[in-house]
């Protein structure tokens, strides 16, 4: 049996090894630059269209097959470099018959490794065999635990904003977009759904054939498995989730349709057919990702009041600030959020009110303001809308500048030329540049050209809006009538210290996020308990109020929320709760030890995206407290 044993290995060593040495290499390698945090030759080479074939194997927690490129190659390059990080790639054929010379580059971090491809003079395809690894960043697999229903596992993809070349070979950058198409094998007990066509139906061959008909870049491409099911909530959209949160997610998503038609009001016809969105278990690393056809949604918006939908506004409104039209490079990030972020509270106001929206508003400006203090101090290049990410992890500019000063700036356009005119230019920008990527520069240009040189007399600041650090003097202001309510019932408790003297009737999540956020938490420290008590937070199952009062507790080392953090942080995968909460806890010592105790415990089920969040806030403040 032993020798059995050995004798496989060996095997299946020897195999592995013939198999990674059997292919030619390239003879001269080509120069290969970061040009946009990727490697490919975007600037040469066309990606027209690409074909996944793949298996989906969640014992091995691997995806395996091929990808074939379709590719316009018009100075005949000699080469095809793509980007990939920690792909197993095994081979390499052209028009779907000769293997041909490839070889990749050193493991760059963020970045992976080129992948450089001889082309011959009439390539037009070529097919690249490979298998992901386990750890791939764009990937996560759960295990049943892990999910909703306990029993089955589940894997989804987020690609955003460099990770597509951790599950497939591409030109992972935002100004080149391609079609694509699908199949994909699992197990049939399974669906298998991606950001494409598909019929959408469970089939006894587990072997689903998808069609995106519409260029996109890389980082919208998607994929998910699970026993999943469907709930129609119109006649082009619905929603998707396991069966033990199907009927929770219909409900929250009531108002998709109202959605859409707004949208569609407001600037153009939804180009993308249907609009579907995918409630995904809670370690899914954001609130929600655009994904075309299909928004991943974490399960921490299911509120059971509909008070978290902004988000659903949001994800819908990028069908055209981001994916109609894409930001160039992840410099002009702010084109693709910070329009979505004014979109959306353009819905919200046009479904429920404008009173309610500048609720939002008021709330997002506020968080802003206190990203501005901290950005300041620490990194103020990075408060300009046009940031410069280069050679560093395009995850950096994810932050409030460039989606709420984004918005800001939009806001502060529309008030100097008036809405109607403001609105007649978004149509217009947004029809010119359908399926387009644009930079700052042509967005700038266009502005000019098509709205501002009417109105002569307007002397504006645009370039410190754009290139500028801080928020120019000339921000508009957001006053929320709302608001000024719950700020009285926080000054009542800073200074009185008497939960009972405030009435929290009618309060959603909003109010009780507002209501935190003003609290001193020097001055409330001994009235926590009765707090707690009377309020019932550290129980609550909203996870905003929960994020915002915990933070609390940990300020006021109010030991007795501990076991419910904990809780919190272990089934919780979204990092905008988990990012602040670890931070609260390492500034202290005893704090540090208990967020590292529970880091350990929860990391396994946080998704890369977050655990490297925590990781590294963990590290930052473990060689803060040496020095
Ligand atoms: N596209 C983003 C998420 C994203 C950005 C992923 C950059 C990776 C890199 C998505 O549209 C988004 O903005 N999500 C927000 C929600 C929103 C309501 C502000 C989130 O996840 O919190
Ligand atoms: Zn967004």
């Amino acid at each position: 049996m032993l020798n059995f044993f050995k004798i496989s290995i060996i095997l299946s060593i020897s195999s592995s090894l013939f198999f990674a040495c059997s292919h030619r290499e390239i003879k001269v390698m080509p120069e290969i630059k970061l040009n946009n945090h990727s490697y490919s030759n975007f600037d040469s080479i066309t990606i027209k269209h690409i074909h996944l074939d793949l298996s989906v194997d969640f014992n091995k927690k691997r995806l395996v097959g091929k990808a074939v490129l379709d590719i316009i190659n018009p100075s005949t390059c000699h080469y095809l470099i793509l980007d990939t990080r920690h792909l197993d790639i095994q081979k390499v054929k052209l028009n779907d018959s000769a293997e041909t010379a490839w070889s990749m580059t050193e493991d760059q971090n963020h970045f992976g490794q080129a992948l450089v491809i001889e082309l011959s003079k009439n390539t037009q395809s070529v097919a690249v065999y490979y298998k992901t690894q386990p750890d791939a960043e764009a990937l996560m697999w759960l295990e049943p635990e892990q999910t909703f229903g306990k029993q089955h596992p589940f894997m989804f993809t987020q690609s955003q904003a460099i990770l597509a070349r951790t599950w497939m070979p591409c030109m992972d950058v935002p100004s080149m977009k391609m079609t694509y198409s699908a199949d994909i094998r699992c197990d049939k007990k399974y669906l298998a759904l991606m950001s494409a066509e598909n019929t959408f139906e469970k089939n006894n061959k587990g072997v689903y054939h998808f069609e995106m008909p519409q260029p996109v870049p890389s980082y919208l491409f998607a994929l998910s498995v699970g026993n999943i099911e469907f709930r129609s909530l119109g006649n082009n959209c619905g929603v998707f989730a396991e069966p033990e949160m199907i009927e929770k997610s219909a409900y929250e998503f009531q108002d998709l349709s109202k959605m859409i038609q707004s949208a569609e009001e407001l600037y153009g016809p939804y180009a993308w057919g249907r609009y579907d969105i995918l409630v995904l278990p809670p370690s899914f690393p954001f609130g929600g990702m655009e994904n075309p056809r299909l928004t991943f949604a974490t399960p921490t918006i299911i509120a059971g009041d509909k008070s978290l939908v902004a988000l659903v506004a949001h994800e819908l409104a990028h069908s055209w600030s981001g994916n109609l039209v894409t930001n160039s490079t992840w410099n002009d990030f702010w084109l693709n959020e910070g329009f979505t972020v004014y979109f959306e509270e353009r819905i919200m106001e046009k479904i429920y009110g404008k009173d309610y929206s500048d609720m939002l508003a008021k709330l997002s400006l506020e968080e802003l303001k206190l990203t501005l203090d901290d950005f300041m101090r620490t990194a103020p290049g990075d408060t300009k809308l046009k940031l410069n990410l280069n050679n560093r992890n395009p995850d950096d500019g994810v932050s409030d500048i460039a989606y709420v000063k984004g918005c800001m700036f939009l806001r502060f356009l529309e008030m100097q030329v008036g809405r109607k005119a403001w609105d007649n230019f978004l149509n217009q920008y947004f029809n010119h540049f359908k399926w387009k990527s644009v930079t700052t520069e042509t967005f700038l240009s266009y502005l000019d050209e098509n709205l501002l040189s009417k109105y002569k007399n307007l002397n504006l600041n645009i370039n410190e809006w754009v290139y500028e650090i801080g928020l120019p003097k000339n921000c508009p202001n957001i006053e929320s009538k709302y608001l000024i309510q719950v700020e009285k019932s926080a000054t009542l408790l800073n200074t009185q210290k008497n939960p009972k003297t405030i009435d929290t009737s009618g309060y959603t999540t909003h109010h009780w996020l507002h209501l935190f956020r003003n609290l001193n938490h020097d001055s409330i420290k001994n009235i926590m308990t009765e707090l707690d008590t009377l309020y019932q937070l550290s129980n609550s199952q909203n996870a905003e109020i929960q994020c915002d009062w915990y933070r609390l507790c940990i300020k006021n080392e109010y030991k007795d929320a501990y076991p419910q953090i904990e809780n919190y942080l272990i089934q919780v995968g979204r990092r905008k709760f988990l990012k602040p909460l670890y931070e609260a806890l390492s500034e202290t010592p005893d704090g540090l030890i208990f967020a590292k105790k529970v880091f350990e415990k929860a990391k396994a089920g946080y998704h890369s995206v977050s655990r490297n969040t925590i990781q590294s806030i963990l590290d930052d403040n473990d060689s803060s407290n040496i020095q």
